[in-house]
């Protein structure tokens, strides 16, 4: 086969905040497919770099107090340490906020104004006065102006899809500071995508190079109309690269993040001798880009047309993965689900996590989801249980004498399972990793059975079996290292422990189908404990964090579904006692006082009796469902003993009982008249 050249990206991911197991799903996709590719022979190199630009980072570095170069350098370092953790290997990791992604910002800008693609406008953009700085659409939500979503951002709707100005936002919010922005009008450049309408339409509709459902919705939503100029300037202050041609005006993030992909790239061309144009100005090179569907527009719309008026190798493919769900319901900090890189490492192996995400990946877009009892089921019956348990119950008997000199009769086991090998491989090719580890198992639920049959734990005991041992040992070790390179790519460890254990490290998928024979075997060392569900649950505790992000009363959703099932959004919890109920005390209670919390985009400050003297203060997330004036005289439903909860603005002494999904959407119980205040409700 000849030898593919391939570059192969993952988003970058921003600076502004660590790695968590959401973000784990592509970096460990993309990390599995180019190891494969490197198994196979061709040369392939895995490039990323920290996405640093833009106000977020500016605004978190004028809060610390500190330079945003100190800031990134920190993240940056952070990102490394937990890509590594997760044997994630790049062959470049760079930052957008680097010389050589200046330059390339430059050549590529100065490409698009020769081209005529680049035109300047006032327009109005949002301005948070508080925090004195114009709001990247990402740090503005409101509600839709098209489907009338709450808690949208301001670039696009996550909910009908649809893409506006910020401007545009109903009641629009500052994310940094919850201040109301205002409009104020500036000069700005644009990109004229409308010129690139037809090459376009080409290049997303041909079928090689998008999923057919982004094909699909990229045309049903973009290009059956004309294409909106593109807004790719921000004015002072922003932290980015100033335009060179525009003093005062900078990059709009979005502009020099993918080109990180082609800076990051350079560094590594220059360290290993090779020709930067070799790599994106080479029809022979194969540029595979996988990303998450929140950003598909960024990178098969504007990249592209980039790209192509830039004179740069277009995508090949980009890859287009589904978000992450825990348990069906979206990462939650308050359940725990929100779990850091970090946080997974200090209590599991990140083997289980690599194995997983595997078994539920495909080249389709839907979610992944995490199911913390089925997560550690797979690593222990199927890593544990079916795989790693092969070589532990066979190589201690074959210490001291090797593997046998020739290849012992299996029955046919060794060649049908290199049969598998191609069927395998071309899984993996397409992306469907799901399939590939079927597959496997599929050869492990065979191999299992020839060693329970053969039983060398009982040869063992009498030495006239001895040759007899050696032979079942050599069967069962070859099985198992051919395991372990077809699952190399997804378990890079267990690979590197098979080579040391047999004398001759895993370096090729073709090293699948010759069995290894008159190799020396070393001492068996642990391979792979079996999780233990205690860990996992250890990790969601630490993960819980109760903090003011997600306050009392608030619920953890941001925008209510256009359609809602409540059942089936969210199925009943399970089963509790009349005793599990009575612990917590509902109180009949009366509004007496509603105060607005300006600062916060949710909260309402209330003050309520529970009749005589006692009174208490409760933060309810029912801002933007209720004016405080709707509340004052209200009688209302109180969890009245929980534990007291300090937040950013006061401390809560209770939970006001509301239903609904959130922003707009809150319904408080209402009580009938005669109840008083104080009363229990049971
Ligand atoms: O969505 C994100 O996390 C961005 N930082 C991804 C950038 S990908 C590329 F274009 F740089
Ligand atoms: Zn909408």
């Amino acid at each position: 086969m000849a030898q593919r050249r391939i570059l192969v990206t993952a988003a970058l991911p921003y600076a502004n905040g660590p790695i968590h197991i959401g973000h784990l799903v592509e970096y460990i996709q993309a990390d599995i497919w180019v190891r494969f590719q490197k198994l196979r022979g061709h040369q392939c190199i895995y490039i990323c770099a920290d996405d640093t630009h833009g106000t977020a980072i500016m605004i978190r570095a004028r809060q610390e107090g500190r330079s945003e170069i100190d800031l990134i350098a920190e993240m940056q370092q952070a990102h490394v340490r937990d890509f590594e953790g997760f044997d994630i290997a790049f062959d470049n990791y760079g930052s957008t906020n680097s010389d050589e992604n200046r330059q390339l910002c430059g050549e590529i800008w100065r490409a698009l104004r020769s081209r005529g693609l680049i035109v300047e406008r006032d327009v109005e953009q949002l301005y948070d006065p508080e925090a004195g700085t114009f709001l990247a659409d990402r740090f503005v939500k409101g509600t839709c102006p098209k489907c009338k979503a709450p808690g949208q951002y301001g670039d696009n709707c996550d909910k009908c899809g649809s893409t506006y100005r910020a401007a545009d936002l109903i009641d629009p919010v500052s994310t940094h500071s919850g201040a109301r922005p205002e409009l104020r009008s500036q000069r700005h450049l644009f990109v004229q995508l409308q010129q690139l309408h037809d090459f376009l339409t080409e290049w997303t509709q041909c079928g090689e190079h998008l999923q057919e459902e982004v094909a699909n919705y990229l045309q049903g939503h973009f290009l059956n109309e004309p294409l909106r100029d593109w807004d790719i300037s921000r004015p002072a202050p922003y932290f980015g690269f100033e335009i060179p041609d525009s003093p005062g005006n900078y990059w709009y993030v979005w502009f020099d993040a993918p080109i990180g992909y082609m800076a990051s790239t350079r560094q590594w061309c220059d360290r290993h001798g090779e020709d930067f144009d070799d790599w994106w100005r080479s029809p022979d090179v194969e540029i595979h880009h996988f990303i998450g569907k929140d950003i598909t527009y960024f990178h098969t719309l504007f990249w592209p047309g980039m790209l192509k008026s830039a004179g740069f190798t277009l995508p090949t493919k980009v890859r287009i993965h589904g978000f992450l769900t825990v348990g069906g319901e979206k990462m939650s900090k308050s359940k725990g689900t929100f779990v850091m890189a970090q946080t997974y490492l200090q209590h599991l192996d990140p083997s289980y996590l690599r194995y997983y995400y595997a078994t539920k990946l495909s080249p389709r877009l839907d979610d992944i989801d995490l199911n913390l009892d089925e997560f550690a089921a797979k690593a222990n019956a199927d890593l544990v249980g079916k795989v790693v348990n092969l070589a532990s119950r066979s190589a201690k008997f074959v210490r001291a004498t090797g593997l046998a000199a020739r290849y012992p009769d299996d029955g046919g086991l060794f060649q049908r399972a290199a049969a598998a090998g191609d069927e395998i491989a071309a899984a993996y090719e397409e992306g469907d990793y799901g399939r590939a580890m079927r597959l496997i198992m599929e050869l492990a639920d065979r191999a299992n059975p020839y060693v329970e049959a053969a039983a060398p734990w009982n040869l063992a005991k009498d030495p006239r079996h001895a040759q007899e041992l050696q032979d079942v040992c050599t069967v069962a070790l070859n099985l198992f290292r051919q395991l372990a390179i077809y699952l190399a790519p997804v378990l890079p460890r267990l690979a590197q422990q098979t080579g040391v254990l047999l004398n001759k490290p895993i370096e090729h998928w073709a090293d699948s189908q010759t069995p290894l024979v008159g190799t020396p075997v070393a001492q068996f060392h642990h391979m792979l404990k079996r999780v233990d569900r205690k860990d996992v649950d250890a990790m969601i505790e630490d993960s819980r964090t109760p903090s003011a992000e997600e306050p009392v009363g608030e619920p953890a959703a941001e925008s209510a579904p256009a359609i809602s099932q409540p059942l089936s959004d969210e199925p009943l919890a399970a089963e509790c006692t009349i005793d599990d109920f009575a612990k917590v005390d509902l109180r009949i209670a009366r509004i007496i006082a509603a105060a607005d919390v300006p600062e916060a985009n949710k909260l309402v400050k209330l003050t309520v009796s529970l009749g005589g003297d006692e009174q208490r203060t409760v933060f309810a997330g029912i801002k933007q469902a209720y004016t405080p004036e709707q509340l004052v005289g209200r009688y209302v439903v109180l969890a009245a003993n929980l534990a007291p909860r300090k937040m950013k603005f006061g401390t809560s002494e209770g939970m006001i009982l509301a239903s609904g999904s959130g922003g707009q959407h809150v319904f408080l119980l209402t009580v009938d008249d005669g109840a008083e205040p104080g009363q229990r409700v049971h």
